[in-house]
């Protein structure tokens, strides 16, 4: 029996992969996702009073929350994120109405597509309908990149909340991080993104993430910009001597993705699949080898993908330390690729990737049924 009311509805909100352009949103760079056919749907109902009521189906487990305490604070739990989106909205001034929440994702956890923002953004979606407010998909998305960065405790770029707002079928989005324009470039229908799951998990929260994010501000603070993004390569040439390797390899990655990425728009535009996977490769090593968030499953998965003839490109993608790998692929060539790419990681490495054959989808939206 349905135990829904006429006031129920229901919202999605999609995860993402990155084609190019790593750990620059959060230099106020450049970026390139495309928002995924894999959605974390969010149900909602009113309560008559001020608490939420959020079932996970994926944990099998509900919790309660009273909007009113003030003590509400990071668990370690899924429900972080919601709790932390409805915490965030209403310090921003945004009265919540009470509401019975549930939440099922089918982004996979922990694996660089995004799960979190999709969650996040989801929760958002329906919060603020159940509520009668309107809030500009801008302002919402860097609530809940506030959310992540204040409640969850992972300083996060903006990129990932961004897509899953306004991502297009058919279409790589790409973003400038500081100033929020974006274009919607088209992806070719000869290629198909597949995605690797090398099935070892990150935690991003964890302290490499935001390490990361301190050594970028070191280096801007050095060169005197507000931004890596401000920052070019001669400039950073010119202060080698005075910066710490590690903080010089690290602003080298920013500073040649951020080439990278508008790049690679061009290459888009201009139909150019060669050029587009030639960045993704180089977008690889420097994040491998200067910026140092690639692992050894991560370096296979490309390799592997590399000796396939019809691959254009491969990557890391996401905030690395395991997760996926993304992959642009000849049409004709998919089966075979899955194929190979899955036996050859597993014999090294005695694990059984996930392989996801994907497709660009439509941002978040209101649906009639999950
Ligand atoms: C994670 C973060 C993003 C971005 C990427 C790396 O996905 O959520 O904001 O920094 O890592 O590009």
């Amino acid at each position: 029996m349905s135990t829904q009311n006429s006031e129920t509805r229901i919202f999605r909100a999609p995860g993402r992969v990155n084609l190019i352009g790593e750990h620059t949103d959060y230099n106020d760079g450049f970026v390139m996702p495309v928002a995924l056919d894999f959605f974390t749907w969010a149900t909602v109902s009113p309560l008559e009073n001020h608490k939420l009521q959020i079932f996970s189906e994926n944990f099998n487990e509900e919790i309660e929350v009273d909007l009113d305490d003030q003590n509400l604070a990071r668990r370690g739990h899924w429900s972080d994120y919601p709790v932390g989106v409805a915490v965030v909205l209403e310090r921003a001034g945004y009265r919540l109405r009470g509401a019975k929440l549930r939440i099922r994702g089918e982004v996979p956890i922990g694996s660089g597509l995004s799960s979190s923002a999709a969650i996040e953004v989801a929760t958002a979606s329906a919060l603020v309908a159940n509520s009668g407010l309107n809030i500009e998909a801008r302002e919402l998305a860097r609530l809940c990149q506030r959310a992540e960065n204040e409640f969850v405790g992972a300083r996060v770029g903006i990129m990932d909340q961004f897509v899953s707002l306004f991502g297009k079928a058919h279409k790589a989005l790409l973003l400038d991080c500081r100033s929020l324009e974006f274009e919607l470039l088209p992806l070719p229908d000869n290629v198909r993104l597949i995605i690797c799951n090398t099935m070892v998990k990150h935690e991003l929260a964890s302290s490499a993430y935001n390490e990361r994010r301190e050594q970028c501000e070191a280096g801007a603070k050095y060169l005197n910009v507000t931004a890596l993004r401000d920052a070019t390569l001669e400039q950073l040439e010119q202060h080698r001597s005075g910066l710490p390797e590690v903080v010089y390899r690290r602003c080298r990655h920013v500073i040649t993705e951020n080439t990278r990425v508008l790049t690679a728009g061009e290459a888009l535009e201009q139909g150019d699949l060669d050029h587009f996977g030639k960045l993704m490769a180089e977008s690889h090593q420097s994040l491998r080898d200067d910026y140092e968030v690639s692992s050894e499953e991560l370096d296979l998965m490309v390799e592997l993908a590399q000796k396939i003839d019809g691959v254009y490109g491969a990557r890391m993608t996401g905030g690395g330390f395991g997760g996926c790998t993304v992959n642009l692929v000849r049409n004709e060539k998919v089966d075979e690729f899955s194929a190979r790419v899955a036996e050859g990681y597993e014999q090294v490495t005695k694990i059984k990737p996930e392989i996801y054959i994907t497709t660009a989808a439509d941002g978040a939206e209101e649906v009639s049924h999950g």
